[in-house]
């Protein structure tokens, strides 16, 4: 009844989270269960106005059991890496409270939760939301729970890259040594306020088929692939200095050289994998073209495209070139309808393009290959939201959308 609830109130806390898209790319574990991977990676933070996921937890004696919903639809809780990140949140809250003994003004430990999260972008774009999901989820839990502390080592148990959401501007998760993962945690390189001028435009390429996931495709990768093993090796610790330092000194020709080339090798990885993983498609590997066709033109790096685990294309650019290689991209691939709705975000100006670029750089336009451009830039970690109408669950602790 009403009454109950009112004697006995939800505690509940709504949190936000980031996406982040690596520069230095994560692929392979060397501990399935625990998440530790083969090699460090480095990422940059993207930013929650235009990409983010909100997670509301809330504890109450009168739930009768533990219960998510994904986008307002009911899913399964018994997911063994969300159970993960629950028992290690928990863990902690019990360790903070001194051993088994109950603090009487915290939230107890045996009451059931519920968890409703939803991301402000499409889930079916192919923009990886995993890592945005369970950094949100922990830093919900662990507000909760009154944790502090090591957040990013219970994230990394959700999803791996989900460690690099734990934290604002350009984060880099080291891998560790130790085999229980104490030391496998993601620290800041430099905050989002670091590099102002650095900007990032998603190309979401229209026609996305379903792609071996992550998690299975680097298992198969680690089996296989010799080349991974150099790669982890002796490949990414060099990078990792470099792309520190490119990034320390705002050097965007070094970064943008640096983030293509690393994209490329883990696609070769993908390529050297048996049997094979193909992620880029043909409209990935005309945007790759354009791109240095762009900045051959212009003779240096003015942009720079990595890729995931799919045929979306992520660019780094600076602000004062975004305008004009939209204009580039808008040539190449025009909108198949709906124009207006082509470029979202962050404001983009027009732009004219010369007569040599058209010639030298768009040459064979692909009508309707990328739906829409995403405009963003590098932001902060996770947010606590202090305004209760906010909140995803209602006082019944039911969603309150849909
Ligand atoms: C290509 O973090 O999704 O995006 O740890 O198995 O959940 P799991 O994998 P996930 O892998 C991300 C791979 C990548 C590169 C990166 O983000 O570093």
């Amino acid at each position: 009844s009403s009454a109950m609830a009112e004697e006995r109130p939800l505690a509940v806390v709504t949190c936000t989270a980031p996406v982040n898209i690596a520069v230095i790319k994560y692929w392979g574990k060397r501990d399935n269960d625990l998440i530790l991977p083969i090699n460090s990676s480095l990422s940059v933070t993207l930013h929650q106005d235009q990409l983010k996921t909100t997670t509301t937890a809330a504890a109450s004696r009168d739930f009768a059991e533990d219960r998510l919903w994904l986008n307002g639809e009911e899913a399964d809780v018994g997911h063994p890496r969300l159970q993960a990140c629950l028992r290690e949140v928990r863990r902690l809250a019990r360790k903070r409270r001194g051993g088994s003994a109950e603090d009487a003004a915290a939230l107890s430990l045996s009451y059931k939760i519920h968890i409703a999260t939803e991301n402000n972008f499409p889930t079916a774009a192919g923009l990886a939301s995993s890592a945005a999901g369970y950094a949100c989820l922990v830093s919900a839990l662990a507000r909760l729970y009154g944790v502090e502390g090591e957040l990013s080592e219970v994230a990394r148990r959700g999803s791996g890259s989900a460690c690099r959401s734990m934290m604002g501007g350009f984060v880099q998760w080291q891998r560790g040594e130790r085999p229980d993962g104490r030391d496998s945690i993601a620290h800041q390189v430099a905050p989002e306020t670091h590099w102002p001028e650095l900007r990032v435009l998603i190309l979401v390429v229209s026609g996305e088929k379903k792609q071996v996931g992550s998690t299975a495709g680097m298992q198969t990768s680690v089996d296989t692939s010799p080349l991974l093993k150099h790669r982890a090796e002796v490949v990414v610790p060099e990078r990792l200095a470099l792309m520190t330092q490119h990034i320390r000194e705002r050097d965007f020709e070094g970064f943008g050289k640096l983030a293509m080339q690393d994209s490329n090798q883990f696609h070769a990885t993908c390529l050297d994998t048996f049997p094979p993983i193909f992620y880029l498609n043909d409209i990935s590997r005309h945007i790759i073209a354009l791109a240095h066709r762009f900045n051959a033109h212009h003779g240096h790096t003015k942009v720079a495209y990595t890729f995931d685990a799919g045929p979306n294309a992520v660019i780094f650019t600076l602000a004062d070139t975004v305008d004009e290689f939209v204009e580039v991209v808008r040539r190449s691939f025009p909108p198949a309808v709906n124009g207006d709705q082509f470029m979202r975000g962050l404001p983009v100006g027009s732009a004219s393009l010369p007569e040599e670029m058209l010639t030298a750089v768009v040459m064979e336009p692909v009508p309707g290959a990328i739906q829409y451009i995403l405009h963003t830039k590098p932001g902060p970690g996770p947010q606590l939201v202090d305004d209760p109408s906010q909140h995803l669950l209602g006082t019944d602790g039911l969603p309150r959308c849909c």
